[in-house]
């Protein structure tokens, strides 16, 4: 399996050290505009080829999967180029700029019969594994909320908010780990600079069985936080993804309640026991996507992280850009 990376900027060496790695795949080419990042590739992988000529890419027919690591708004494009020469492709969350963007390549990908792929590089964690087994085990007990917090003092983007740019790991986990259907969206932002790109942004997910989602980003705090919060009517889960092992508890915590007898107020019953620690698998994740890659086009297989789930994650992104414009209008998924 030949493969070339397209834009080798901060995440592009990451995709082509993993996929250097899997047996039976070699990183045939890495494309980019920039002279200096193709002197790094030459330094790092003397035997990988470098252009910054991505037609000349496309055209050698001995390339079977082209990766796209490039800004959001150039994935469209390049992507329709790739299929439509002949070539299964893996695009870097998010999917494309909007929903209908993703549906065609979608389509042109059904036509070729070439695989379309998003890396929602999360969803190949041991963490989120653990957590989804944790789910389908019961141990959580019935899903009450979903709280994410991916905030720090972030590289502010030109293209797309801080929304897309960090919601889709968030959102992609709540797609993958809740077995139900978003209902509609809230959300509000603010952008500090003038370009009307915000910087801070919250958004909230409704679901019609009452269950709720909620995600804060932001490129404007003077701390690293990234944490997830799922709470279930048995047990609470915190999962930090900061902490070097011990990236998950399970607190035994909750409430019970009823009316009194005059039905004027709820008696809330606590409960606070103990806290569990997970073992979780720490293999590298994107060596899990990467290598799901290969093995899907190699057996003609469903990716964990495919089409729709890149989908799913747009939709929610494209509502939520709705949402801020109106002050926090609600705006109803289709
Ligand atoms: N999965 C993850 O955890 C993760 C993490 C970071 C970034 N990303 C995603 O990776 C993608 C790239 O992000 P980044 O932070 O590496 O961006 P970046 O700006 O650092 O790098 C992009 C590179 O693409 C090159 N480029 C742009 N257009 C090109 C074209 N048409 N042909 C060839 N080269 C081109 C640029 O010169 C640049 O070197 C984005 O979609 C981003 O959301 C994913």
């Amino acid at each position: 399996m030949k493969i070339a990376v397209i834009g080798f900027g901060y995440w592009g060496p990451n995709l082509v050290r993993n996929f250097s790695n899997i047996q039976d795949c070699s990183v045939e080419y890495v494309c980019d505009f920039r002279a200096e990042r193709l002197d790094i590739v030459k330094k790092l992988y003397p035997s990988v080829k470098t252009s910054s000529d991505l037609d000349a890419v496309l055209n050698d027919t001995n390339i079977d999967a082209v990766v796209i690591a490039t800004p959001v708004f150039t994935h469209f494009e390049i992507a329709k180029k790739a299929l439509r020469k002949g070539k299964n492709v893996l695009i870097e969350k998010p999917l494309t700029s909007s929903s209908v963007q993703a549906i065609e390549l979608y389509e042109i990908s059904q036509k070729a019969k070439k695989l379309l792929m998003v890396d929602h590089t999360f969803l190949y964690t041991g963490a989120v594994q653990k957590m989804k087994q944790l789910i389908a085990e019961e141990i959580i007990g019935n899903l009450k909320y979903f709280d994410s917090t991916r905030i720090n003092l972030g590289l502010f983007q030109p293209d797309i908010n801080v929304l897309w740019d960090l919601a889709p790991h968030d959102i992609s986990i709540l797609n993958y780990l809740i077995n139900d259907t978003p209902y509609s969206v809230n959300a509000t932002g603010v952008s500090h600079t003038n370009n009307k790109i915000e910087n801070i942004a919250y958004l909230t997910v409704n679901y019609k069985s009452g269950f709720i989602a909620h995600f804060n980003c932001s490129w404007t705090s003077p701390v690293k936080l990234r944490t997830m919060l799922i709470g279930g009517d048995k047990k609470m889960l915190l999962f930090n993804d900061l902490e070097p092992t011990e990236k998950i508890k399970i607190y035994d915590t909750g409430f019970d309640h009823k009316t009194d007898e005059e039905k004027l107020r709820i008696l809330v019953d606590y409960r606070v026991g103990d806290v569990f620690i997970p073992k979780i698998d720490s293999k590298e994740a994107l060596f899990g996507m990467a290598s799901d890659f290969i093995y899907c086009i190699k057996n003609n297989a469903k990716p964990l992280s495919d089409f729709q789930s890149g989908l799913n994650v747009i939709k929610i992104l494209e509502a939520s850009q709705q949402s801020i414009k109106q002050n926090g209008k609600e705006i109803i998924l289709n």
